[in-house]
């Protein structure tokens, strides 16, 4: 393969980010600004990616509606998280907050506004002042098109920091040197199926989440965990992989998200006897429970009977009350979606809901900074040239769940910190590595077999049969019987996608082509998914084992680490020493 090595178009960066969601935009800019040479890859047009879906909000303790502090929201997160987050990583995150959103405010951000001249703030799930006492308004919200908005700002800003984007272009493979180093990535543009190798002095994987291997989902076809697929081919471990997030309210039937600030704003759930059922699950903060106990209380009054609809499987989401005048200002989207999705008007009937795969809280190992880590000997070994950020990224401050309106954040202040940590290390001064003779093999090997093959499976038929089992045997509540026979089946079909082919290969397009690269990243990440679960013998956060009901700290306090290598597991120590202040002890966890 190395001969062909110099065929293949080469072009030179500073760095090169791959995802231009609020992650990867919110590290281009930095970098920019700067005065670095920056390449984005992005499968989509920027304002296109996933982070446009977000709606709710950005946590944030501005504290504009009420008392608020950083302090505060960093026990949301850490008890929200039950007690599996790093706690350096949360309070790093949690000071920054009010940061980030001001600098966005100054780009231009159009945030919804008090009468003061304020950013507006709604309450969200598990978010609350004086630590669990009450609901806190906490979320910094554009209506509810958060992501809209903060794509657009950070888009623009990055045009005018002449930041190089190329669009509708999917990396394929990480090139890794002789020593390990990251020295670039190879990439395919979708339209025409060139083959281009980017080198780079530092490599960012801003690639989003892997929603995909879910049946059900509110994410976006294009997440298809293709930053997990390339570090787990590349020999690099996944972390926490076990711990995925069902959003409580996604339109039944269709997946579509509802958001959360539907129930910031005063909505409710009921069940089909019109009782207001969170009030039994959780006291003191009802429909804003954090998602992992409003999803677990949904499933449990579906599976006894009191479901609605025929065949009683949803539950109802209910904003009548809250006015048809705050719904049109604050929720407009929730209307549109309602009625497109639902074929009801939110205003008069209520929506029809069920708790639906929504975010991924494990993925690539980092530190603070977002640089790429291993463990070797129990100690953390940076990978060099390489960082994560965002949903691709377990830094780890959402620890077994997260909070609603974290995950914006955690793109804007790690995709800034990651920025900041490249600008100090001098990167300009610095020349981009050698490339290795071997540099395309890996991706030249995968396009090959996908080309050539004469096997007899679709690629489709295997990407359906992976959400399949994923969804029927790593739901809400699992089981050590789903779980094992789930293991089993994404094994045959990891062996089956070897076999991908297509029939008439003088009518394949190039999206067929990227569809069977994305299989390869799907299946990385469900296997990463369902050996991380099947592994984990207690309940803890999204991850919720009915033959082992309690979190087992003596034994379960750590972090999953899952190599595609063997399908090897290994696991390393939970962070609980903040930076600055004392530790949260594990408490049990009511709401
Ligand atoms: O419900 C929502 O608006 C989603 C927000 C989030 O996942 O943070």
């Amino acid at each position: 393969m190395a001969a062909i090595k110099s065929a293949i178009p080469t072009r030179r960066f500073d760095a090169v980010i791959v995802g231009a969601g609020g992650s990867g935009m919110r590290a281009s800019l930095q970098l920019a600004e700067a005065g670095l040479n920056v390449a984005v890859l992005s499968k989509v047009f920027p304002t296109r990616s996933h982070t446009v879906a977000a709606q709710g909000g950005i946590g944030a303790s501005l504290g504009n509606m009420s008392e608020d502090n950083w302090f505060w929201h960093m026990f949301d997160t850490v008890k929200g998280g039950d007690y599996l987050g790093d706690q350096d990583a949360i309070e790093f995150m949690c000071r920054e907050a009010p940061k980030v959103v001001y600098e966005l405010e100054h780009f231009g951000m159009p945030f919804d506004r008090n009468a003061d001249g304020t950013i507006y703030q709604r309450p969200f799930g598990g978010h609350t002042a004086n630590f669990g006492e009450k609901p806190v308004q906490r979320a910094c919200a554009a209506a509810d098109r958060t992501g809209h908005a903060l794509l657009h700002t950070l888009y623009q800003r990055n045009v005018r920091a002449r930041t190089h984007f190329f669009v509708e272009w999917m990396a394929i493979d990480l090139i890794r040197d002789a020593e390990g180093d990251v020295v670039g990535v190879v990439a395919l543009e979708m339209e025409t199926g060139e083959v281009m190798m980017l080198e780079a002095k530092q490599t960012i994987f801003a690639t989003g989440g892997a929603g995909r291997i879910w049946a059900a989902s509110t994410n976006a076809f294009i997440n298809t965990g293709d930053g997990m697929g390339m570090a787990a081919r590349a020999g690099l471990p996944l972390q926490d992989m076990e711990f995925w997030q069902f959003h409580p309210t996604g339109v039944a039937g269709a997946g579509v998200l509802i958001t959360e600030g539907v129930r910031g704003e005063g909505g409710i759930l009921v069940n089909s006897q019109g009782e207001r059922f969170m009030e039994r699950y959780a006291p003191t903060l009802k429909d804003l429970a954090p998602r992992d106990f409003v999803s677990r209380s949904m499933d449990q009054e579906i599976k006894e009977g009191r479901g609605c609809g025929p065949n009683k499987d949803h539950v109802m989401l209910d904003l009548r009350h809250i006015g048809a005048d705050t719904i049109q200002k604050r929720l407009p989207s929730i209307l549109e979606i309602a009625h497109k999705f639902a074929n009801v008007d939110a205003t008069k009937e209520p929506i029809p809901v069920v708790p639906t795969i929504h975010y991924q809280m494990g993925g690539i190992p980092t530190n603070i900074h977002g640089q790429v880590v291993t463990t070797k000997n129990g100690s953390n070994e940076i990978v060099n040239g390489l960082y994560a950020i965002g949903e691709c990224a377990c830094v780890s401050v959402h620890g077994a769940n997260r909070l609603g309106t974290n995950s914006l954040l955690d793109l804007l202040v790690f995709g800034r910190a990651a920025g900041n940590h490249i600008v100090a290390s001098n990167l300009k001064a610095r020349s981009n590595k050698e490339l290795p003779a071997d540099a395309a093999d890996v991706a030249l090997e995968r396009l090959s077999r996908i080309e050539n093959s004469t096997g007899s499976e679709r690629v489709q038929d295997v990407a359906n049969a992976i959400r399949k089992t994923m969804q029927q045997h790593c739901g809400v509540f699992r089981t050590d019987e789903l779980l094992q026979e789930g293991y089993k089946e994404i094994m045959e079909l990891d062996e089956r996608r070897k076999h991908v082919s297509f029939k008439d290969k003088s009518k394949v397009f190039n999206t067929a082509r990227v569809e069977a690269l994305e299989l390869d990243n799907l299946i990385e990440t469900a296997k990463a998914t369902i050996t991380s679960a099947n592994a984990r013998k207690e309940s803890r956060g999204a991850h919720a084992h009915r033959d082992y009901e309690k979190r087992d700290d003596d034994n379960w306090m750590k972090h999953t680490l899952w190599y595609s290598e063997g399908n090897r597991l290994d696991y390393k120590p939970v962070v609980t020493k903040p930076l600055t202040v004392e530790t949260f002890k594990p408490k049990a966890r009511t709401f």
